[in-house]
């Protein structure tokens, strides 16, 4: 892959897609030191994500977010085997605009992700945060299915 990327966002939501996202991610910073790696997990209030730890739980959200952070702290473990500047960050609000808000702040030039995430309705290729993304980044969107 060519690799003329500078500043890379991972959206990752601890689904099997999003994993292959950061791997790919990694994989694609590997290849280049100056790519700065970012990996942002959105926290939705609405929408409790059972980060690490089982599904379908109702917790409270010092609980969420104390395992969310448990999860940020892993993957930036994981991040560090690279000589790349990277960071894991953990965001709150709707998933897809934190994404995009983040992408322009941070002017970032490209963002991998999954198709499909942590719910189980498969009918469609793509799900609404990925939809939302592909539509409204300014810069390059690679989905991994
Ligand atoms: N809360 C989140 N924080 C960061 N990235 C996310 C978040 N939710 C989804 N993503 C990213 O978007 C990809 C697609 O997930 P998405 O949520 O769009 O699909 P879904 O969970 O199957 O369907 P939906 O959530 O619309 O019911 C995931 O693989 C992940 O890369
Ligand atoms: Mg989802």
């Amino acid at each position: 892959m060519v690799t003329n990327y500078s500043r890379v966002v991972v959206a990752y939501d601890h689904s099997e897609l999003s994993k292959k996202a950061l791997k790919m991610a990694m994989d694609l910073a590997k290849q280049d030191q100056q790519i700065e790696l970012f990996v942002v997990m959105v926290m939705q209030p609405d929408k409790p994500i059972p980060y690490a730890y089982g599904f379908g739980v109702v917790e409270l959200l010092e609980e969420q977010l104390e395992r969310a952070n448990t999860l940020r702290n892993e993957i930036e473990q994981e991040l560090e085997s690279l000589p790349n500047k990277t960071k894991a960050l953990l965001l709150k609000g709707n998933a897809g605009m934190m994404i995009v808000d983040f992408v322009k702040k941070n002017d970032a030039d490209l963002v991998v992700m999954g198709s499909r995430g942590l719910s189980g309705l498969k009918e469609l290729f793509l799900g609404s945060v990925s939809h939302y993304v592909v539509q409204k980044a300014p810069c390059q969107v690679l989905i991994v299915k």
